[in-house]
């Protein structure tokens, strides 16, 4: 197939060649509400695609590779090969109930994989752009592994805290390498970690300055991804880093013997190996599928990657400069999306709110947070909000109270009246016209990623269509003698819409769609389909398309998701997957042990504190500092400027107006971004758990705690 192809049904529209994927969720934790987000926006692109008639693939693959996945795979006592064999199952379960609509799912550690990346490898090393060096790293005697940062424990060389990682600090958001920690301590077997040399090898990514600004310019990144790589640009094209030492889960550097490919650098050549994977599958071939037509240099096919913001670096910059360095093209356009927020607050295990696919699907029809999703997402990068009280309003109103119930509303009367068959004429053409066209504006905004004005135009729609039946009032025409035409004409009319509309919402809805589609008997819909009316033509009997969402079932899936945090002590970090991490590093993440009683202080030292209620007048972002928030704490007059660990626990707007607790005493600390006059306090191991001390009603700014 090429782009020149048309489309079967509209010889004057090109069909189009598309490939797209969806990052690579790590093999070693399950998939998450929060990765859903762009699992499902991806999917819902690629299900528009295909309706569109155009020749559209969509891969994935587990990412597997990497020092967490290795230590996990240790810890569970099974080998890393049963450890991703154990949670690729899991995810393609996930998947499929969710109805993400792979193509095909593959895994970083694979043949295909290994091929495609010591190509890509021998290529830029043969083009002169991999680098030796040697360079000194923590190493663990007892282990005797070379540590990643994460893997490096011990206090804030800036604050003192306890337990802090080696890159940076939860609690005064400080980063710093790992040297600079006071006490370090291997995070796996608790050994000082010596510092010992290596020989690392690095990819130069400078070499691609000029290629990678062209290609920035070329229209693909959305206006903030494009800024960013301008501030990158501007910062310097650093060399990265693509080697790591044995031992080490992933591939071995061919003419390398003890050095590893880093996860990173395999993981996003996992596209083109399950897609490789697919080309060489019976369906692949069956099909056509020219790899090289896909992924060759002067392809004409387009290739998309939807990714979390946290690793637009990866993919903007190295990705892009690693294909073109091996002779392969580049993406046409990599579409990033904000991360998800579930009633205002990041995702907390505590809340009950860091919900896993698994429990979810336990309490919930999937296809309502595909829909909810779907009316949130936008082209853009902005954070989404799942609002708990808005998803329940919203699906049962939208859903269940204008879409489903047009048909409910007009198939009783043709089941029961006219024997299951609809009219050979609609009453109101013009009406179904008026439908078709607002299908096109509904198309753009697919195309677009609009999917939030989408569901919009949809919903506008719907509500037409039930005020078309409000008006005719099917009900009081059936009561009247001689008037089965125009009975059977309403319904037929309403289902029509129905149908419309339902074709409409497919790459939304596809469980719902399918159902309607048997419900209507039909074939399953293709955009193509929705600009003529079903006439004549027998139907089934209606059976509830959906139900309504009860929130106890809500309720229900909060109280499974809530972890006893004192029962969950992982013996490694883990990963928050590629929405929420906020790291682009492997194992991101944090040990969730409870902190000891410290040593007793005597009553004059504590008297030394003055612990004062604040009323937090701000709270805003610290730009470079993704744990900080920045506030404005009213002591009742005076007003002081403190910078709080809690950015991963609370969306700075909730916390305005809130009363709290401050020590203000606490001598000012000059930080990176500015003068920090005191310190909240919170509880809590950290991140997403933490929670900030709120006083008892009558408590006011300025007061004394004693
Ligand atoms: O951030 C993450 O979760 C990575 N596993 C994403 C990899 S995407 C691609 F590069 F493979
Ligand atoms: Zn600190």
């Amino acid at each position: 197939m090429t782009a020149a192809d048309t489309h079967p049904a509209d010889p004057s529209r090109p069909r189009r060649d598309i490939l797209i994927t969806s990052a690579l969720p790590y093999a070693n934790g399950p998939i998450h509400i929060g990765h859903l987000v762009e699992y499902i926006q991806t999917d819902i692109w690629a299900r528009f695609q295909k309706l569109r008639g155009h020749n559209c693939w969509y891969v994935c693959a587990d990412d597997a590779h990497g020092t967490p996945i290795m230590l996990k795979a240790r810890a569970e006592g099974i080998t890393p090969e049963e450890l991703i064999q154990r949670v690729a199952t899991e995810h393609r379960a996930d998947f499929d109930a969710f109805r993400v609509g792979f193509d095909n799912y593959h895994s970083t550690h694979s043949e295909e994989n290994r091929d495609c990346a010591t190509l890509i490898y021998e290529r830029n090393r043969d083009g002169g752009h991999i680098a030796k060096r040697t360079i000194e790293q923590a190493y663990d005697p007892v282990e005797n592994m070379f540590l990643p940062d994460r893997f490096i424990k011990g206090e804030c060389p800036n604050c003192g805290a306890a337990d802090q990682y080696g890159d940076n600090c939860e609690v005064c958001g400080a980063s710093y390498s790992p040297a600079e920690l006071k006490n370090p301590r291997s995070a796996v077997s608790g050994a000082v970690p010596e510092q010992r040399q290596s020989d690392h090898y690095f990819f130069k990514l400078a070499d691609f300055e000029d290629m990678l600004k062209d290609w920035t310019r070329g229209g693909g990144l959305q206006a903030q991804v494009a800024n960013k790589l301008d501030e990158w640009f501007e910062a310097g094209l650093k060399e990265w880093d693509i080697s790591r030492d044995a031992p080490y889960f992933g591939f071995e550097i061919p003419d390398h013997p003890g050095k590893f490919f880093y996860v990173w650098l395999d993981a996003p050549i996992g596209y083109m190996a399950s897609f490789r994977n697919l080309c060489e599958s019976e369906r692949g071939r069956a099909a056509g599928l020219d790899f090289d037509a896909f992924w060759g240099a002067d392809s004409q096919a387009e290739l998309y990657h939807f990714i979390g913001k946290d690793i637009i670096y990866f993919h903007a910059l190295f990705w892009p400069a690693m294909l073109h360095g091996a002779g392969f093209r580049t993406p046409s356009a990599i579409f990033a999306h904000g991360f998800l927020t579930v009633d205002g607050q990041k995702m907390s295990k505590s809340r009950g709110t860091f919900i896993k696919a698994r429990t979810y699907l336990d309490h919930l029809n999937p296809e309502y947070l595909r829909y909810y999703f779907a009316a949130k997402l936008g082209p853009g990068v902005d954070d989404i909000d799942l609002s708990l009280e808005d998803f329940q309003a919203r699906v049962n109103a939208d859903l269940v109270g204008k879409v489903v119930n047009i048909a409910s509303r007009s198939a009783g009367f043709i089941s029961k009246r006219f024997d299951g068959r609809l009219a050979a004429a609609l009453p109101e053409p013009g009406l179904f016209d008026e439908f078709v066209v607002g299908g096109q504006s509904v198309a753009e905004a697919y195309e677009r990623r609009e999917f939030s004005r989408a569901v919009r135009e949809i919903m506008a729609l719907a509500d037409r269509a039930n005020r078309y039946i409000d008006e005719q009032a099917p009900w009081v025409v059936a009561k009247q003698a001689g008037q089965d035409d125009r009975l059977q004409g309403i319904c037929t009319q309403g289902l029509n819409l129905f149908r419309l509309l339902i074709g409409w919402l497919k790459p939304i809805l596809p469980g719902t769609a399918e159902a309607a589609e048997q419900f209507l008997r039909i074939d399953p819909l293709t955009w193509a389909d929705l600009d003529r009316p079903l006439l004549d033509h027998d139907i089934a009997k209606f059976k509830p398309l959906m139900t309504r969402i009860d929130p106890k079932q809500i309720e229900a899936m909060l109280e499974a998701s809530k972890e006893d945090l004192a029962a969950r002590q992982p013996a490694t970090p883990v990963s928050a997957g590629p929405v929420g991490a906020g790291k682009g590093g492997e194992g991101a993440g944090r040990h969730l042990a409870k902190d000891p009683i410290a040593e007793t202080i005597d009553f004059d030292t504590f008297a030394k504190l003055d612990l004062r209620i604040a009323r937090i007048a701000k709270a805003a972002p610290v730009e470079g500092a993704d744990k900080l928030l920045e506030l404005t704490l009213d002591l009742g007059g005076e007003t002081r400027n403190v910078f709080a660990g809690i950015s991963k626990a609370y969306d700075p707007a909730t916390l305005e107006g809130r009363l709290t607790v401050m020590v203000a005493n606490l001598a000012p600390r000059k930080m990176r971004f500015g003068l920090s006059e005191g310190m909240v306090l919170a509880a809590g191991p950290g991140g997403t758990d933490l929670f900030i001390l709120s006083p008892d009603t009558g408590a006011e700014p300025g007061m004394k705690v004693k």
